[in-house]
């Protein structure tokens, strides 16, 4: 029983596949987990609700609360209880509302809801599946961290025949267990990440600030969670929101904010990545009024702000790893490395703005890891999230090797 304890959330949708659902249930029960299924109005049509309360042993959930009673049927309650949210099968109509956040019905309030993985196995004809339409919106689920399960190659309820049928109930199983099976790298450890970048007051409605989003430093902190670690995330104003449950979000506006954070937080952590782009300069003073126009000749005087990868690095121990990053536009390599040195880093994560796809805003980057003997790797150019992976594999790798 491979999935014993496991409590997993299917979602059907609308598709000729849900028959397959009840095989898939079947299958999961006999592996040891506990499934409860939510249905659209429409998968209904396929497949009998008592069908699939029969075989999961739990009520079918449709609606938002039972017309019946009233009673309410919460999707948080849905999303803190799974630990996995199996959407088999997933239509391009509700991927496409999962993919923009269309929450209009249980299915999706309980997907936008969920801290669990989320695996999608798609079913559809194939030029639906191929609609650049629907490619898009798989890349956007992709990118919030869902795991896709491709579909299958073969003849398809149309008559037609192509990509676009869901994978064998068997095949989905396997790989759930693969899912769960995975040995988490990082259990037991909390980890620092910076991200974004910092404002630095000029007066009350303006300030020095950079082009960050915090895409990359966000991207870390949800890999470096889902490796069993507890994130402690530092970040500058973003939009940007998080998925874990084990990553604790301080919000910060100035790098002077940021270094209070950091600094305090560092104590109780085996590592600290970096990724924030603080600003190096903020005004000397931030004036009390909205500074007016009029003047002919107006300067703002800075200084510097303090280095918080430094400082980090002067407060580290043997039994601490520390990560920066360097966005250089020349040099690269020569900067890089000085950088290592000056702030006392174990690795850094380098980018340069020369390479097209990679820096501020983008959803790709181009990224080379230094370590301190000058040991280097070049990844190709992938998804911040991957890039995320790879960072983090570099850091599971200096804990082994630093005995921690
Ligand atoms: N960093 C920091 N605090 C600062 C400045 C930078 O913690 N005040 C960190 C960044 O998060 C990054 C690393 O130091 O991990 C290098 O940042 P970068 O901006 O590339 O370099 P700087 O040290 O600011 O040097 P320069 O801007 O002159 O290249």
């Amino acid at each position: 029983m491979k999935l014993k304890g496991k409590h997993i959330l299917l979602g059907i949708t609308g598709s000729i596949a849900a028959y397959k659902a009840a095989i898939l249930v079947r299958l999961l029960i006999k592996e040891g987990a506990e499934v409860k299924v939510v249905m659209t109005t429409l998968a209904k049509e396929f497949i009998t609700p008592l069908t699939m309360a029969t075989l999961s042993k739990n009520p079918i959930l449709v609606d938002f609360f039972d017309p019946e009673n009233g009673q309410w049927n919460s999707h948080v309650d849905l999303g803190m209880w799974a630990d996995l949210y199996l959407i088999a099968p997933a239509t391009a109509n509700t991927m496409g509302k999962m993919a923009n956040g269309v929450a209009d019905n249980l299915l999706i309030t309980s997907y936008l809801s969920a801290k669990c993985p989320v695996m999608i196995a798609p079913a559809m004809d194939l030029d639906m599946y191929q609609h650049k339409a629907n490619l898009k919106n798989i890349e956007i689920l992709k990118s919030y961290g869902n795991i896709i399960i491709e579909p299958a190659s073969g003849e398809l309820a149309s008559g037609l025949s192509g990509k676009g049928r869901m994978e064998e109930p068997e095949v989905i199983v396997e790989k759930v267990i693969e899912l769960f099976s995975v040995k988490k790298k990082l259990v037991n450890k909390t980890i620092l990440v910076t991200a974004g970048p910092t404002y630095e007051p000029i007066d009350p409605v303006r300030f020095i600030g950079n082009f960050s989003t915090g895409k990359m430093g966000f991207a870390i902190a949800e890999k470096l969670a889902d490796q069993g670690a507890s994130v402690i995330l530092v970040t500058g104003p973003t939009h940007l929101t998080t998925q874990n449950n084990s990553i604790k979000r301080i919000d910060v506006q100035t790098a002077d904010e940021m270094f209070s954070y950091s600094v305090k937080h560092f104590k109780s952590c085996d590592a600290a990545i970096m990724a924030a782009a603080v600003a190096d300069f903020k005004p000397i003073k931030k004036s009390a009024e909205k500074i007016k126009r009029g003047k002919d000749d107006f300067q703002i005087n800075l200084v510097p702000n303090k280095d918080i990868a430094a400082e980090l690095g002067k407060l580290k121990t043997k039994k601490q790893v520390l990560v920066g990053f360097a966005l250089e536009t020349n040099d690269e390599f020569k900067n890089a490395i000085k950088k290592i040195n000056t702030k006392n880093l174990d690795f850094i994560v380098l980018n340069s703005l020369k390479d097209k796809g990679a820096g501020f805003g983008y959803d790709t980057n181009k990224i080379t890891i230094i370590d301190s003997s000058e040991k280097h790797v070049n990844f190709n150019l992938k998804s911040k999230s991957d890039a995320a992976t790879d960072i983090v594999n570099m850091l599971a790798d200096s804990f082994l090797k630093k005995k921690i």
